[in-house]
Order: C-alpha cells, then sequence, then structure tokens
C-alpha cells in the first residue's frame, strides 16, 4: 500500500445556502449535504441560528451527526468553513506537503483554507454567555438598560442583609477550620495531597490495625514536603507555591511524629481529626445524631433539606440500601416537623434531596430503559412514601452526563404513575453553570406545565466543575460548563428571571452562597414579577452560616442543606465542599480574605473588562490549534443531539 493515499489531501466542497457559502471536505459531504447536493436540514438548525444572530467573525468547535469538528465562521466574507478538530490534519498535511509531495494547487487552496481559521483574532470572538444572550435569547444582564433599577433596588436589599451577616459571630471551632480552609485555598499542594489522603481514607475501615493508614499518610506527607521542595526551587509562584517555612516545618514535624508513631493510636487519630473535620459540613451518621443540628436550625428560623450520604454504590444491595436510608429519612420527619406544614415560601418544611443516580449500581446513561427499570421502581418507591408522608422530595443535581436521564427518569415515574398525579412536593435542581442550563429549564417548564402543578426549582451554580473541567480538557470537548467564574454568576441571574418569569409553573429557591444573588433574586422579584409569592433561599449545612443565618433574619424563607450519613459514604461530599471552599474565584474564598469591606464587583464589569484585555478563557479545542496527534473527543452518548446520529446509522 502506498504510504499516501491518492486522495490524502482532502479536496474541498463549496456549496451555497441562502448567500452564504459553505466550504467542507469531499469524504464529508455525505454529513452536510443530501443526494441532490442540498445543505441537510438538520445541518441548517445547527448553522442557522448563528448566522442570523452574530456578526463578528469566529472559530468555535460543532458536532455534526456525531462528527466533531472545528467551524469558521466568516461574516464579512459570507462563508462557513469546516475543518478538522483543533485544525489537526490541515496543519499537519501542511507541514508534510515537501515531503508527501502533493498536487501543489490543493496545498495552496488548503493553506488558504486553514489560515483563514487560523489568522482570526480570539479576542473577538463572542464569548459562550454573549452567544447565548444572542443565539439562545437569554436577557442581556450585560448592556440591557432596564435591569439597573434591579441592580439600584437590589444593592438597598443587600445593605440591609449585610447588616444582619455582620452581627454573626462564628465558634471557635468555625474559626479554627476557616483556617484551614483558607490554606487549603492558597496551597494547591496542600490541597491536592489532602484530598487524595482523604479518598484512600474510608476504603481503609478494613485495616484494624491501622498500618495502612500509617503508610499511606507517611508517603501522602512525604510526597507533600518533596513536591513542596521542588516549588520552592524552582520559584513556583501562584498556587503552586512552596508554602511559607514555618508552615512546611509544621508539617515535618508532623511527618516524624507520624513516622514514629506506633500505626494503632496513629490510625486512631488521624480517623478521629478527619471526622472532627467532616463534622463541619455533615450533621451526624443519622438522622437522630443530626438533632442537635437540627434543633439549632429550628431555633434560627431555618428549615432543613435533608440529604443522605452515599451517592456512589457499586451493587444492587447498596443500592437498596440507599433507598431505604432516604425512606427512613421521609418517615423521620414527622418526629421533627408537623405533617404537612409548610413555610412562608409554601413549600413543605419537611424536604429530602436524593440524588437518583444512587438508585441503582449500574447508571447507564445511554441506555435509558436499562437504567429506568433499574432506578425507576425505586424512585418510585420513595415518591410514593413521601406523598403518604406529605414530604417534599428534590432531586439533586450530579454530573452533566447524569443529567438528561435523571430528568427522563424522574418525569417518566411522575407521568405514568397514577398515584403521583396530585403530588405537589417534589421539585429538581438546575444547575446554572451549564451552558445548556436554559434549555434544561425549559424541559422542567415543559413538565410543570404537563403535570398542571406547580414545581419548585432549586437553582444552583454546581459542585462538579473540578471534575467536568478536567475531563472536557482531557477528551478536547467543548466544555459542558463555563470555563469564566463571572460568566456562571451572570448566567445565574439570568436563570432567575428566567424562573421568576414562568410563574406560576415554576417557584424559586435560590442556593448561592453569593448574598449580591440573593438581593437580585428579592429586587427582581420586587420590581418585575410581584405576583409570585415568596422566594425560598438555601445555603450548604455550615459553608457560609453568617449568611444562612441572616437570610432568615430577614424573614426569608430559609432552608439548608444538610447531609447525614457516615464519613465513609460521605467522602465524596466532603472533597467537593473542601474543593468549592477553597476555588479561589468562589465567593467564599473572597469572603475569608475580605471580611471587613463587603463589597463585590459585579459580573458584568468583570466580564467586560475581561474581554477587552484579551482574557477570557476558552475552550481548548478553539484556542489550541495543534498538528500533534490527539485523540479525537469521543462520542457523549448520554446527549441527544450527539447520539441519535450514531444510533440511526447503526441501525
Ligand atoms: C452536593 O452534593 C449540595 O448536592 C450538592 O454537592
Amino acid at each position: 500500500m502506498p504510504l499516501v493515499p491518492e486522495n490524502f489531501l482532502m479536496s474541498i466542497r463549496k456549496t451555497e445556502h441562502l448567500d452564504w457559502k459553505l466550504f467542507f471536505y469531499e469524504e464529508f459531504a455525505n454529513i452536510f449535504t443530501d443526494h441532490s447536493d442540498q445543505i441537510n436540514e438538520d445541518i441548517l438548525n445547527q448553522i442557522n441560528p448563528l448566522i442570523e444572530n452574530l456578526t463578528k467573525n469566529f472559530r468555535t468547535q460543532m458536532v455534526f451527526r456525531s462528527v466533531p469538528f472545528l467551524v469558521g465562521f466568516y461574516f464579512d466574507k459570507k462563508e462557513i468553513r469546516f475543518y478538522t478538530p483543533k485544525l489537526s490534519q490541515e496543519l499537519f498535511l501542511l507541514q508534510q506537503s515537501d515531503i508527501l509531495d502533493l498536487n501543489i494547487a490543493q496545498v495552496k487552496d488548503l493553506r488558504i483554507h486553514a489560515e483563514m481559521a487560523a489568522s482570526l483574532q480570539i479576542k473577538n470572538f463572542p464569548t459562550v454567555i454573549e452567544d447565548l444572550i444572542k443565539v439562545e435569547g437569554l436577557p442581556d444582564l450585560l448592556k440591557d438598560a432596564k435591569y439597573q433599577a434591579i441592580e439600584l433596588r437590589s444593592a438597598e436589599i443587600v445593605k440591609k442583609l449585610l447588616g444582619f451577616l455582620n452581627e454573626y459571630r462564628p465558634t471557635l471551632f468555625e474559626d479554627v477550620s476557616d483556617f484551614g480552609l483558607g490554606l487549603t485555598a492558597q496551597y494547591a499542594l496542600l490541597r491536592i495531597h489532602l484530598l487524595k489522603f482523604l479518598a484512600i481514607l474510608p476504603s481503609l475501615d478494613h485495616d484494624k490495625d491501622g498500618r495502612e493508614v500509617k503508610r499511606i499518610l507517611v508517603e501522602a506527607l512525604f510526597r507533600f514536603l518533596k513536591d513542596n521542595k521542588k516549588a520552592r526551587l524552582a520559584k513556583k509562584r501562584g498556587q503552586e507555591r512552596a508554602m511559607p517555612r514555618t508552615y512546611t516545618l509544621g508539617i515535618k514535624f508532623i511527618y516524624l511524629i507520624a513516622k514514629l508513631l506506633p500505626a494503632w493510636p496513629l490510625a486512631k487519630s488521624v480517623r478521629s481529626a478527619v471526622k472532627i473535620m467532616a463534622k463541619r459540613f455533615i450533621a451526624g451518621e443519622s438522622i437522630e445524631k443530626a438533632d442537635r443540628s437540627l434543633r439549632a436550625l429550628f431555633d434560627t428560623k431555618r428549615d432543613v433539606t435533608l440529604d443522605q450520604l452515599g451517592e456512589l454504590v457499586v451493587s444492587e444491595k447498596e443500592a437498596d440500601h440507599y433507598k431505604d436510608e432516604v425512606l427512613k429519612l421521609v418517615r423521620g420527619f414527622s418526629l421533627h416537623v408537623t405533617k404537612g406544614e409548610q413555610n412562608v415560601a409554601g413549600i413543605n418544611r419537611a424536604h429530602v434531596s436524593i440524588k437518583v443516580s444512587a438508585l441503582c449500581s449500574d447508571f447507564k446513561p445511554q441506555a435509558l430503559d436499562y437504567t429506568y427499570n433499574l432506578v425507576g421502581p425505586r424512585l418510585k418507591e420513595i415518591l410514593l412514601s413521601a406523598k403518604e408522608e406529605d414530604v417534599f422530595i428534590n432531586i439533586d443535581a450530579e454530573h452533566y452526563h447524569y443529567r438528561d436521564v435523571v430528568f427522563k427518569i424522574y418525569r417518566r415515574v411522575l407521568m405514568e404513575t397514577p398515584e403521583l398525579f396530585d403530588y405537589k412536593a417534589t421539585g429538581i435542581v438546575v444547575q446554572a453553570y451549564l451552558r445548556d442550563g436554559a434549555k434544561h429549564l425549559n424541559d422542567i417548564i415543559e413538565l410543570a406545565k404537563d403535570r398542571k402543578l406547580p414545581m419548585p426549582v432549586r437553582l444552583v451554580k454546581g459542585a462538579y466543575w473540578d471534575a467536568e473541567t478536567v475531563e472536557g480538557d482531557a477528551h478536547s470537548f467543548n466544555a459542558p460548563q463555563f470555563l469564566n467564574k463571572e460568566e456562571t454568576d451572570i448566567h445565574f441571574r439570568q436563570l432567575i428571571l428566567k424562573i421568576l418569569e414562568a410563574h406560576p409553573h415554576l417557584k424559586l429557591a435560590l442556593a448561592s452562597h453569593n448574598f449580591s444573588d440573593h438581593g437580585f433574586a428579592e429586587a427582581a422579584k420586587e420590581l418585575l414579577y410581584p405576583e409570585v409569592g415568596e422566594i425560598e433561599h438555601q445555603c450548604l449545612h455550615m459553608t457560609y452560616e453568617a449568611l444562612s443565618t441572616a437570610l432568615a433574619k430577614m424573614g426569608w424563607a430559609t432552608r439548608n442543606y444538610v447531609p447525614v450519613g457516615s464519613l465513609l459514604v460521605g467522602m465524596a461530599y466532603l472533597v467537593r465542599r473542601i474543593m468549592e471552599n477553597s476555588s479561589q474565584v468562589g465567593v467564599l474564598t473572597i469572603m475569608r480574605s475580605h471580611k471587613k469591606h463587603l463589597t463585590l464587583q459585579s459580573p458584568y464589569a468583570i466580564h467586560l473588562e475581561k474581554k477587552s484585555e484579551g482574557k477570557i478563557v476558552r475552550d481548548q479545542s478553539v484556542s489550541k490549534l495543534e498538528d500533534e496527534f490527539f485523540n479525537v473527543a469521543p462520542l457523549r452518548l448520554y446527549l441527544d443531539s450527539e447520539r441519535q446520529w450514531m444510533e440511526k446509522a447503526l441501525t
């Protein structure tokens, strides 16, 4: 076989659509055009919204019929050009064109074609949030003056809220653990080694004499010290920098003690220390043991949603166990709250949050029916029991690849179980850090309309950001979430408006640790949607107590998210909280470092400034063009849009 096949250099075909010209490679012609050389309708549905609503040249990665492409939109020439992801084949061929002895005219064409994409000014590309404003019609908080009145009113509300917030006096335990969280926020090395150790610890419960715990602790400390020294020698800066000498000495001391102490007492004290740390965020091992935390919350006019820890189940027996524990929470509420009692927002005081993926051990997002058969019966049992006890069930959000299937299963159980047709006390979470959050919200509005019952939606920013980002980068698909924190913040407010506007189908339950968001929602309700009734405000247990108590003092319906369960099953939760609390761009870290002057720069201003300075973080699929080999992004089979064409091809 010849090393270079005849048709190696892709020949470019040109087709017209309206007054636009489309350029793609001959071998992909069957994706873009039909037999009579017309552009396929699904392709037009994907590109039309972009050419109709945007105006400046840019490139982006898009998936057409299950195949990813880099696409250049040239508004000045009215051309759309399709390339291989990251321009990799084009760059490779052009680099090798001498060696490969290719046809000169074709090389010239390819060079012009590729250079057009490569020479675009990335600084001018629309940002993801700008794209959503134009293409999806989300409220233009960046520019539309209409929203300024909300900001002004919000500032007044926040002023009052801050008055209450500053009254809060943390306990010594909070101060000490805040200090620890502050350290993990400042030093990535410390955070990484700590989280790695924490992730392993629960799986060492079998280690009765503590030898494994000792070995792993000593290794973690050793590695930390080694990496820390490297960071010092390399004069690393920012997050990667070495810890100051005093702290390093402290850790060296702990390392020596850990080496010297016999395994058993060492393991015992390490386990107790971690349990104490976990107590910061986890209320107790069971609803009975959480009693004190619950009482303290009720006494300060706050309600709870209980979360049974243990989302990572590995056998059907464990899935049954998770379901049974949830049922215990549902039935146990009657000890704490009068049956059917509601808060001022008209939502049940008795409230449980569940993770649907924990209702089976083999959750396969790409196989809806299979997963439904495992999860559906358990979910139905929980909802029926909750109806009987008059307890609210909230469906939590998890990883992006579960989202759509979780929603489909939830929808199906609600729509196909006659006993649940009039069950009002249930709702679901929407994560604003997802770029397609508004689409998900539309599906929920649809469900509420079909059920003819109002549905509370807990709007959050999202707790799986790091995991999703790492995965997106590793596979080089566009991240499902925003890469710039302020885009999430803007989107969060857009979705607040969208939920309020969806009254009476939806009710807003707002969970942000950023007090300006809570002020924004109250101001928007007051000025634009006075008919919607009270908003519910939510906080995570012991994450920002000052805010949670202040929300209640405002007289607003306030609810804390309170996890119960053992440390072993709660580790994933604890890890998420430590990540959240040590996020450099997260409001919690900001609050800890500027306690005195509580003002936050508006996300709109940050975004516009970053854009003008060319500092917007973009998807690597757009920003990084490379001729090196890399794996083409795998299909995301959990997305209907990416799976359906492959399914069609298979059948
Ligand atoms: C989590 O489990 C609170 O549902 C959120 O991280």
